[in-house]
Order: C-alpha cells, then sequence, then structure tokens
C-alpha cells in the first residue's frame, strides 16, 4: 500500500527531529517510558494491565446498564496530540458495551455547508438521548487546537469560540446530560515513536494524515495552543481531566476509572476503580 506521505515520518526522525528527541527514542530500552520527567520508569506490564482491564471492562457493563434503566445521559469528549491514544482509548470504552447505546462521534473536516452554520451546530447532532453515551474522538475542541495550529479559522473565529464554549458546555451539563472531557497528554519523543510504528504497519498506516506529519514541525505552536485552550475552557463546572498517557496502559485505565469513579451506577465496585493515580490522573497542572 502506498500513501501520499509514505516515508514522512522517517524522514522527520532523520532529518528534522530535536537531537534530544531522536536520542530518547534511539536509547529507549523495551517497555521504558521515553519522556525523563514521567513518574514511572517503565510502562505496565500485560499481566497488570490485564487483570485492572477485566475489572473495569465488567464495571462498564454495569455503567450502561444503569444507563438504560435510568434514562441517563453520557458525553465524553477524547483530546489530545496527533497518536496520544485517543482511538485505543475509545476503543477500549466500548469494547464490551451493547454498540446500540454507545456512539462514537468523529467527525470528519467541516463540509461547505457546515462552514456556514454555528460551530457548534453539527456536533450537538450527536448528542445521546436517554440510555445512550457519545464518545467524541475529537471533539469542537478543533478550533482551539488544531484549527488555529494549521489556519483553518480565523483569530475572531476562534476567540469567538473561547467565549461560546463555557456556555455551551454548561448547557450541556444544566440539561442533565453528564459531560467528561478527558485530555490525553503524550511527550514530544514518544509521539515521534508512535507515529514511526504507525508508518511501518500496514494495519495501522491508516491513522497517518498530513496534519500528523506536518504537525510534527509544529510541536510549539501545539503547546501554546493546548496551553491556552486548557487555561480558557477548565471551569468548576466543565472541569479538564489531564490524563499522562506516555504509558498507553496506564491511561486507559486511569481514563476510564476516571469516568467511572463519577457516576453512581448500581452494583458499582470501587475496588475495581482504585488506584486513582494523581501521577497519572489530574487537573490542567499535570499537563506540561
Ligand atoms: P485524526 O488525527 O483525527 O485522524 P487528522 O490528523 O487528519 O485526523 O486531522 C486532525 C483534525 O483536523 C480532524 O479533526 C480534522 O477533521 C481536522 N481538519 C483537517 N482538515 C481540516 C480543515 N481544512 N478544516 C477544519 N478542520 C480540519
Ligand atoms: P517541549 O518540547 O519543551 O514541549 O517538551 C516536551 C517534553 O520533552 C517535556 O517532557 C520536556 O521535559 C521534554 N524535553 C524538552 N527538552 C528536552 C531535552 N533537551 N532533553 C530531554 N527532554 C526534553
Ligand atoms: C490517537 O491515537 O490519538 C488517535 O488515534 C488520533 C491519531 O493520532 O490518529
Amino acid at each position: 500500500m502506498s500513501l501520499p506521505f509514505d516515508g514522512a515520518i522517517s524522514t522527520y526522525y532523520q532529518d528534522e527531529a530535536p537531537g534530544w528527541v531522536r536520542k530518547q527514542i534511539d536509547e529507549a530500552k523495551k517497555d521504558s517510558v521515553l519522556d525523563p520527567e514521567f513518574p514511572y520508569d517503565h510502562r505496565w506490564d500485560k499481566d497488570e494491565y490485564e487483570d485492572a482491564f477485566h475489572a473495569v471492562q465488567i464495571e462498564l457493563v454495569k455503567l450502561q446498564s444503569w444507563i438504560k434503566k435510568s434514562g441517563e445521559r453520557i458525553v465524553v469528549v477524547f483530546e489530545g496530540r496527533d497518536a496520544a491514544g485517543k482511538g485505543g482509548t475509545i476503543k477500549r470504552f466500548r469494547e464490551n458495551l451493547n454498540a446500540r447505546g454507545v456512539h462514537v462521534a468523529a467527525l470528519p473536516k467541516p463540509t461547505d455547508r457546515e462552514r456556514g452554520q454555528w460551530y457548534f451546530q453539527r456536533y450537538i447532532k450527536h448528542m445521546p438521548s436517554e440510555g445512550e453515551i457519545t464518545l467524541f474522538d475529537r471533539s469542537w475542541y478543533n478550533r482551539g487546537v488544531v484549527e488555529h495550529v494549521f489556519d483553518f479559522c480565523t483569530p475572531e473565529e476562534r476567540e469567538l469560540f473561547f467565549r461560546q464554549v463555557t456556555p455551551f458546555e454548561t448547557m450541556l451539563v444544566g440539561e442533565g446530560i453528564r459531560l467528561f472531557k478527558i485530555w490525553l497528554t503524550v511527550g514530544r519523543a514518544e509521539q515521534l515513536r508512535r507515529m514511526l510504528h504507525r508508518e511501518g504497519n500496514p494495519l495501522k498506516q491508516w491513522k497517518l494524515s498530513s496534519i500528523d506529519v506536518k504537525g510534527l514541525a509544529l510541536y510549539d505552536t501545539y503547546t501554546k495552543a493546548i496551553g491556552e485552550t486548557l487555561g480558557r475552557s477548565h471551569t468548576d463546572e466543565t472541569p479538564w481531566t489531564i490524563v499522562r498517557a506516555d504509558d498507553k496502559r496506564r491511561a486507559r485505565i486511569q481514563a476510564l476509572r476516571s469516568v467511572l469513579t463519577a457516576i453512581p451506577y448500581d452494583g458499582r465496585k470501587d475496588e475495581a476503580l482504585q488506584p486513582l493515580d494523581d501521577q497519572i490522573l489530574g487537573g490542567p497542572t499535570l499537563w506540561h
């Protein structure tokens, strides 16, 4: 299979990546975490993960059954840099659930018609009805970050977005929807390592886009845009949960537990949701 950007990630790694990024990748041992500031040296091993995973999956099934019975509506927004692990976390969220009650909204770039509408309009169509869960794989936060980084929106449109985002989310919450906003954060070398892996794997190449390739060189521009976005959209009623995602397994378990812990579903087994690791999970101060 040949893609237009075939080889572009390796080329970036060889010719353009900062020396310290390449060094972190080159010197990585199997199962080590690249970011020197990550709170643990090693990634979780498979056994540790699978026990926690199984227990969490049982809780998710109970959650769905409670949602159906009670008519609750849940929205979880997954955000983060390219390759942060949004898709993988969403996959594990829904893996054992009845597909009829879980909807994943991964919207493509807006059509011309959508561009002529209120920015939030196309997302509203995907909000859940009674008994349903909607998982957003990227969301309206595109306007705060990727659309800004690539000049897909004007500064005025982005300002308007920031003025409207909290009232918009406050309306969802006021309507009774349980809203979760999860930001997966990944270090620069780990992000590049994942993209190199995707490039070399025919089953994962589809995950790479020209935005990902161009975005590698715009890492610092992203960092600034993310900082502004988190700072301007984190409120008591509509908070962000930051998840350090350099270790995918820890990140998935912690992200799923953070949602489960906040919902009073029937039969909740709190031991299955422990520990909540405050080195992995936290508010915007955890983000860097
Ligand atoms: P993903 O990482 O979600 O697989 P991409 O890396 O291709 O997708 O794009 C990142 C995000 O940028 C997507 O949400 C996509 O819809 C958005 N995007 C891409 N092109 C445009 C555009 N021209 N205008 C607005 N948004 C865009
Ligand atoms: P930055 O590129 O500054 O946004 O940093 C992203 C991550 O890379 C952070 O975890 C930094 O601590 C780390 N980092 C930045 N510069 C270096 C460096 N020279 N050597 C090792 N890690 C670094
Ligand atoms: C992710 O891993 O964060 C998502 O699959 C999005 C991507 O980077 O392609």
